[in-house]
């Protein structure tokens, strides 16, 4: 029995080296295979590895079931977008495709329900788009090593898994209508974003690993996981949520205040709005926010402590039915600072005690909200309230929190001042 086994091993074996050795079609060196029609797709099945792209266009008479068996590395993309009609194949399978040095970009199938890649690490980028059916798609999760983007736009996914990914440059998961969940276990940053925008509303964030992003933007989640994020270097947005709690244990820093490489339109330091079920937020270790600090229209929240914050460089923004507001460390407001308090009684001397004595620099109201003032936005202007800032912040009180305080500032200055000449 066994010597049988290995018999009919053998013959496979050596079968498949027959195949291999003989000569693969020649489109599988093409800087370009364009697919267009089954009879191309046939021969580009023979292909182990692809010099060029694949890039699959539209034909009316690919089989259900689009199938790559040999397929082991493409060394340019994986394409399919740009054309007219939709392709109407519902399973891509890759079976043995490990690598693809460039992208994987597949947009606008409308009737696929399952991308079966189940051994692929290694990509450029990923980018998932108009698949409205699409219910699968393993190598999410297998996906080791990506040099940029991971994105899922317009799926039908309910999960988006992956334990291996320790970096991405953008994370943008948007419009997927049936997503209950993303888990990036492994991921510790970010350096562009993680952004969630229009999904099903409700879902449920995990990014136990997480110390870095540059953007980090959440709308409609229902609970975020970040233990160990320490710096939110753009801005951090919670927006529209269903979240009932939420815990920043070790974020220190959020919100750029001004980069010459990057236009700042807004004004969008810390945010968190619009979380009608948000009951309690923990900010323990956070100790500066560049741009605005803003809190409105979460309903169920009463108390608001940031026990560590010493600076805003931008505005403070507070709306809600507050019993408590506590900043017992703050040392310096750039803007103003303005606080809507339904709550009858609520005291705002002890936070008129930071205007009275400098530490806001702009205009104080409490208890009814002003808008904040929105910022121009032009180089020159950021360059104006920078030295603004300086001049402001290095006289008067708390001289000996300066140095240390506002080092990051500095480092940004100095960037900037390189920039100018
Ligand atoms: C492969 O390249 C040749 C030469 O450029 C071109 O004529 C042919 O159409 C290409 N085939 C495919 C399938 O892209
Ligand atoms: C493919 O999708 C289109 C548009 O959603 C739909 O009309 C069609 O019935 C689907 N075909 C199959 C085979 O699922
Ligand atoms: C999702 O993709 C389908 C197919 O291309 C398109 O019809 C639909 O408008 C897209 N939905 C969104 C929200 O972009
Ligand atoms: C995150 O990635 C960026 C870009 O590669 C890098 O500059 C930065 O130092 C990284 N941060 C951390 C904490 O690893
Ligand atoms: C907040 O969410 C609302 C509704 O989804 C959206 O219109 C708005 O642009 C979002 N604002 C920010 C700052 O993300
Ligand atoms: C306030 O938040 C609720 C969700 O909790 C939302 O439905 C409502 O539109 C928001 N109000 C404003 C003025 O944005
Ligand atoms: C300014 O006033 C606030 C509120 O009364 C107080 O907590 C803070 O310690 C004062 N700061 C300085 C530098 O006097
Ligand atoms: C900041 O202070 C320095 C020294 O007092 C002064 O020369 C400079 O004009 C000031 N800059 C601004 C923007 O006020």
């Amino acid at each position: 029995m066994i010597s049988k086994v290995l018999f009919l091993t053998a013959v496979g074996l050596s079968s498949l080296h027959s195949a291999k050795s003989q000569s693969t079609p020649s489109i599988c060196d093409n800087s370009t295979l364009l697919i267009d029609s089954r009879r191309v797709l046939t021969t580009a099945q023979e292909c182990t590895t692809v010099a060029g792209d694949i890039v699959i266009q539209y034909a009316s008479d690919y089989p259900a079931t689009m199938e790559f068996p040999n397929l082991e590395s493409v060394d340019g993309s994986f394409l399919s977008i740009n054309f007219d009609e939709d392709i109407r194949v519902t399973r891509l399978s890759a079976p043995k495709l490990t690598t693809v040095r460039a992208d994987v970009y597949i947009s606008r199938w409308v009737n696929l329900t399952t991308i079966n890649m189940p051994v692929l690490t290694t990509i450029n980028r990923v980018r998932l788009n108009n698949l409205p059916s699409l219910t699968s798609a393993n190598f999410l999760s297998t996906l080791e090593t990506i040099e940029n983007n991971y994105e899922v736009t317009n799926t039908s996914l309910k999960e988006i898994k992956n334990d291996k990914l320790p970096f991405a440059v953008f994370v943008e998961i948007f419009d997927n209508k049936e997503l209950e969940k993303l888990e990036l276990t492994a991921l510790t940053n970010a350096s562009y974003n993680v952004a969630l925008r229009r999904n099903k509303p409700g879902v449920e964030v995990s990014l136990p690993a997480l110390k870095e992003v540059f953007f980090f933007e959440f709308q409609r989640i229902s609970s975020l996981e970040i233990p160990e994020l320490e710096r939110a270097i753009g801005h951090f947005v919670v927006n529209d949520s269903t979240v009932e709690t939420l815990e920043a244990p070790k974020l220190r820093d959020v919100g750029i205040w001004y980069d010459p490489s990057s236009s700042i339109t807004n004004n969008r330091g810390l945010l968190i709005q619009n979380s009608g079920n948000l009951k309690s937020l923990s900010f323990p270790a956070l100790e500066a926010v560049q741009l605005d600090l803003v809190i409105r229209n979460n309903s169920e929240l009463e108390d608001i402590s940031f026990p560590m914050l010493k600076r805003v460089t931008g505005n403070v923004g507070l709306e809600g039915t507050f019993e408590s507001v506590r900043f017992p460390e703050l040392d310096r407001v750039g803007g103003v600072f303005s606080l809507g308090n339904d709550e009858a009684g609520f005291n705002c001397a002890d936070l008129q005690g930071f205007k009275n004595n400098g530490t806001i620099r702009g205009a104080f109201s409490c208890p009814q909200y002003q808008e904040l003032p929105t910022r121009s936005g032009t180089k020159a202007d950021s360059k104006k309230e920078i030295e603004d800032w300086l001049n402001w912040s290095s006289s008067g009180t708390g001289f000996e929190s300066f140095r240390s305080t506002n080092a990051f500032v500095f480092a940004i200055f100095a960037s900037t001042a390189i920039w100018f000449v």
